[in-house]
């Protein structure tokens, strides 16, 4: 990838930058639009935010509707995934017994969150163990219906997984779900702006995304799908002007002119809506510098790095790589003390990664973005070797 594209991101230069994943990096363009919006809110606050807020959210509202394959009416602006899925979880209405169908790759949070929610309500928590190597859908699909009994109420997983950086072929038990009368509730913290999505044709009941990951859109711009059959399920987690005690029927209208889906989640006191405004230009960034091209040279950049890694290792990838999120990439690494390299990886080589255990195995998660090069994986690719004490290239195994 070019310097160019990488002077247009405001990270350090200093630092090799290979953790996209956990929170984004916003390009220059898209972060001056963000402060224009900024400056413009408070040259006028009342203007800004008492008259012009709802109309002002129509286009980015339309522009990402547009990417992610669904109406405009389904989606609500929320300000990460975490309280997107908070918002679901907390309004199901759900009792003693009800289970929570969901797997071992799940983010922490949201293991929290259910975890809360079954303290309230007696539910509980049922957790498929996926396995791996993820090789095939139905290995997938097979363990997650097999887990479904007439207790389920839920089913509750990633489509792109947190600590081991798989994409979950969901589609097939997304339906069986629906056949079943099981909420669907999909954790797309990391997909938008990363694969295709086609929302309102996968049928998911909710879904909730970040923008400020891989779509690059200033933190703080996240949304949360649903259905218009389920939306009425749903209550905010701050009541404010935009709750109605009215019907929350498909077709009826909010206190603002839009469904009261929408106006409920999004109109919670005052907050500064600049990072979700900045969405067109974060889509135009991306037309702009022929994004469907750089992400292609990522992910062949990532998967190159995870094979010459593997070649120094010997160990066996987690999944088949159409499996592997195409971005970022989960590799595994020999038993060490993930806490010293992590920290090392910093110190010493000034390498911005994750690296941790899951489960039994030792992990160091790559993203690759397009401000990122070749010569920093060598880089990468000769401190982990330094500092994990890995020699000739080892034969793979199991
Ligand atoms: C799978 C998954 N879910 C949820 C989240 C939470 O995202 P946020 O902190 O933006 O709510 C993350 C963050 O990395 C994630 O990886």
């Amino acid at each position: 990838m070019s310097a160019n594209l990488a002077r247009q991101f405001l990270l350090r230069e200093d630092v090799v930058f290979l953790n996209h994943g956990s929170f984004g990096a916003c390009p220059r363009p898209v972060f001056e639009a963000y402060q224009r919006f900024q400056l413009e809110l408070e040259s006028e606050p009342v203007e800004f935010l008492g008259r012009r807020l709802t109309e002002l959210m129509r286009t980015p509202r339309e522009v990402l509707a547009a990417e992610l394959g669904a109406a405009p009416a389904n989606i609500a602006a929320v300000t990460n995934a975490t309280s997107g899925l908070n918002i679901v979880a907390r309004s199901l209405q759900l009792r003693p017994g009800d289970q929570i169908l969901t797997t071992d790759h799940e983010y922490s949070a949201l293991e929290k969150t259910w975890a809360f929610v079954c303290r309230q309500t007696g539910a509980e928590v049922v957790v498929v163990k996926v396995p791996l190597p993820l090789v095939s859908e139905a290995n997938f699909t097979d363990a997650i219906i097999a887990g479904m009994t007439e207790r389920t109420r839920v089913l509750f997983l990633s489509h792109i997984t947190s600590p081991t950086a798989l994409l979950f072929p969901i589609a097939e038990v997304v339906a069986e779900a629906r056949r079943r009368a099981i909420w669907s509730v999909i954790d797309g913290a990391h997909t938008p702006g990363h694969i295709p999505l086609e929302l309102d044709s996968l049928g998911a009941d909710f879904y909730a995304g970040n923008c400020h990951k891989w779509m690059m859109t200033p933190k703080g711009s996240a949304f949360l799908y649903a259905r218009p059959e389920v939306q009425g399920l749903l209550d905010p987690l701050v009541i404010s002007h935009g709750w109605t005690a009215q019907s929350k029927e498909p077709g009826a209208k909010g206190a603002f002119g839009n469904s009261p889906f929408i106006d409920e989640i999004e109109v919670q006191g005052t907050r500064d809506p600049s990072a979700w405004l900045a969405m067109p230009e974060a889509i135009r960034f991306r037309q702009d510098n022929d994004w469907t091209g750089v992400a292609a040279h990522c992910t062949a950049l990532a998967q190159d790095t995870a094979r010459r890694l593997q070649g120094l290792t010997g160990l066996a990838p987690l999944s088949a790589p159409e499996f592997s999120a195409p971005q970022m990439v989960a590799m595994p690494i020999p038993e060490c003390d993930t806490a010293e390299v992590h920290k090392t990886l910093f110190d010493r080589y000034k390498i911005e990664m994750p690296v941790f255990r899951w489960q039994d195995t030792y992990i160091a998660r790559l993203s690759v973005q397009g401000y990122n090069s070749r010569p920093q994986m060598d880089v990468l690719l000769e401190a982990l070797g330094e500092l994990l004490d890995l020699g000739e290239p080892r034969r793979a195994h199991g």
